[in-house]
């Protein structure tokens, strides 16, 4: 049942380039230039008329919230606000007929970001389904929807839901910049090829494994970590620290590069590891000179680099490179090394890794 892997979390985690071509294979024909989305297609009005986009989602699914926040605002010129499903239904939020919510949720059960979709419907905006379980509460609640098609995922700890959550989010982007205009039509077709190739990337970036697992080694015995990424890896660091707590018990937390002046750089020593993410497209210089913040301090440096780098590999204690792509792909790509990361920490430390202690796959307590 696990397919020769020692847990479901690595085989999930190995899955990714599959799940990712299933979930836009029979959506996209690259040669032609077409996005064929039924749940897009049959509302394409009312979501090119959108004003705002509301996301609402709980813990890895809002990390691929924030991403697709980044891909919406750049590509398709609408402004999103991702928000925690249990902040957003106990505050009377402001809602506008003419709002789109777009409700994540791998089990489609999510206690939460199923009252909150209640909310939203009552106050009268169109909400529109990303689940991967077919038929879930959630999917069936929602006005519309995309499946993500990843197939079941067993471990507790989110990962190839999240990367095709974040491949389906590209393609609902990707559809409607080119129908708005905001996107020229060479980038969309550009922009097309690039996402075809994501899972042969993924395949390259999983064979860094090896590597990996001697630095979680190394590190396997720190009370802290730090993840820091900007831009569009801005969310893939919070999601690489909620991996590490989840299944290592410890203790992580992710920040904007940039905000790292204004506060937790105080924790930077020799003991703290910080994961950083410096790939090329991206922000490259600032975040090499948050690097050189970071090791005039001591911290210790893994830098989740763009094949070939020079200068992170130069700063950097560690380096682990993955293929390059255009910006906005960039998270499907990062993610990789992140979950091996701690998948490998809590392993060594003898933790549970499927079934961590105080977590359920689906939390349909509120
Ligand atoms: C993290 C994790 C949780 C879920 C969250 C939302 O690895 O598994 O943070 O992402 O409980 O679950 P869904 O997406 O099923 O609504």
């Amino acid at each position: 049942e696990k397919g020769g892997y020692d847990h479901f979390m690595l085989k999930e985690i190995y899955e990714q380039p599959n799940a990712i071509s299933d979930t836009y294979r029979g959506r996209i024909r690259v040669a032609e230039g077409i996005i064929k989305m039924a749940g897009i297609d049959d509302n394409l009005a009312k979501l090119l008329n959108a004003k705002r986009i509301i996301v609402i989602a709980c813990g890895t699914s809002w990390h691929a919230g924030l991403v697709a926040e980044y891909i919406f605002e750049e590509l398709v010129r609408i402004p999103v606000e991702v928000e925690y499903a249990s902040e957003f239904r106990y505050r009377n939020p402001v809602i506008h007929q003419d709002d789109v919510v777009i409700a994540i949720s791998q089990s489609g059960e999510t206690a939460d970001t199923m009252a909150a979709i209640k909310l939203a419907k009552e106050r009268g905006a169109f909400v529109f389904g990303v689940c991967n379980v077919v038929g879930s509460s959630i999917s069936r609640e929602t006005h519309a929807g995309a499946y993500t098609h990843a197939g079941p995922e067993i471990g507790v700890a989110s990962t190839k839901a999240f990367t095709t959550q974040i491949t389906v989010l590209s393609l609902i982007a990707l559809k409607l910049a080119e129908r708005k205009g905001t996107i020229s039509n060479s980038d969309f077709h550009y922009y097309l090829q690039e996402l075809e190739r994501i899972p042969e990337k993924v395949k390259d970036a999983l064979e860094s494994n090896d590597h990996i697992k001697l630095i979680a080694d190394t590190y396997k015995n720190a009370r802290n970590f730090l993840y820091l990424g900007r831009g569009y890896n801005f969310p893939v660091a919070l999601e690489g620290a909620l991996k590490l707590k989840e299944i290592s018990y410890i203790h992580a937390e992710g920040y904007p590069a940039a905000e790292m002046k204004h506060g937790p750089i105080a924790l930077i020593d020799e003991q703290m590891p910080v994961v950083v993410i410096a790939t090329k497209k991206g922000h490259y210089e600032k975040v090499v000179s948050n690097i050189q913040e970071i090791k005039s301090r001591k911290g210790k440096i893994i830098g989740i680099v763009t094949e070939g780098d020079e200068t992170v590999k130069r700063l950097a204690d560690h380096v682990i490179e993955i293929p390059e792509t255009i910006e906005f792909l960039t998270p499907l790509l990062t993610t990789i090394p992140l979950q091996l990361l701690s998948y490998h920490i809590a392993v060594m430390l003898g933790k549970n890794v499927d079934q961590p202690r105080n977590l359920a796959k689906s939390v349909t307590v509120e």
